[in-house]
């Protein structure tokens, strides 16, 4: 059994991995920390393997050296925090770090479309569309499609554009323009449920990655 504490237990997504850690035969729920519960991560880690974050931006990297420091592998799907002091944090520590910005396959794939396509049709923009309840812009999917692009030597025209309504939960189109045509990738998140195959992926395989730090659901598949 890997014994898994989730922090951000009170919020959207971290409620839905509270249920799917509950659901999973191998994995055990121990702890949930949210201010919200009053409960403290600190106070939370003592009998876990593996912590799963889905907080605000501002705790995730205090978070990510709470886990370590506590020698607990760390899942981080929060977006908008300062990935190489995360990066630094794990690479002095004695635990492992995973983040990604989307733990959706069909995110993962439109990004791996879009670094094909970006090889032929290099010119592009990203438009994100989410609920008006998210907190930072662009999203953290927007900005890892953009690096992955750019890697492949696509041209990502600024600014990437978001969107945020209610009814929406999180979604991505990437638009190509080439001479008289244009080709457009589109992925929806629909459901906060479509995070969860790859949240308990991530909750198996944190512990037994070469590296200190990975980012992108893309190492794991
Ligand atoms: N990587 C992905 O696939 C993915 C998918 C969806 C959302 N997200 C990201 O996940 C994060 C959470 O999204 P949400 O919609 O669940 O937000 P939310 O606002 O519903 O939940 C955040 C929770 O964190 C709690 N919190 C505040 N301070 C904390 C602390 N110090 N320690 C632990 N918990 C604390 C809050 O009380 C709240 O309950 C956001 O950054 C969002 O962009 C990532």
């Amino acid at each position: 059994m890997i014994k898994v504490a989730v922090a951000g237990a009170a919020g959207r997504m971290g409620e839905t991995v509270c249920g799917a850690v509950e659901g999973a035969e191998d994995i055990e729920l121990v702890a949930r920390a949210d201010p919200a519960l009053g409960v403290e991560l600190a106070d939370a880690l003592a009998d876990a393997d593996v912590c799963v974050d889905f907080s605000l931006p501002e705790t995730a990297l205090p978070n990510v050296r709470a886990c370590l420091d506590a020698g607990v592998h760390a899942v981080v799907g929060t977006t908008g925090f300062d990935l190489d002091a995360a990066r630094e944090a794990a690479e002095a520590g004695s635990a492992n770090c995973f983040v990604a910005p989307n733990f959706a396959i069909g995110a993962v794939l439109l990004m791996q479309a879009a670094q094909t396509i970006a090889r032929h049709m290099p010119e592009c923009e990203i438009v994100e569309l989410h609920h008006d309840r998210k907190l930072d812009a662009p999203s953290g999917t927007a900005k890892r499609t953009a690096e992955l692009i750019d890697a492949a030597g696509g041209n990502v025209h600024e600014p990437i554009h978001s969107v945020r309504l209610p009814g929406l939960v999180a979604h991505q189109e990437v638009v190509f323009g080439g001479e008289g045509q244009t080709l457009a990738l589109r992925h929806d998140s629909i459901d906060r449920s479509s995070f969860m195959p790859g949240v308990l992926l991530a909750v198996r395989k944190v512990g037994g990655l070469p590296r200190r730090f990975t980012v992108g659901l893309e190492e794991l598949l």
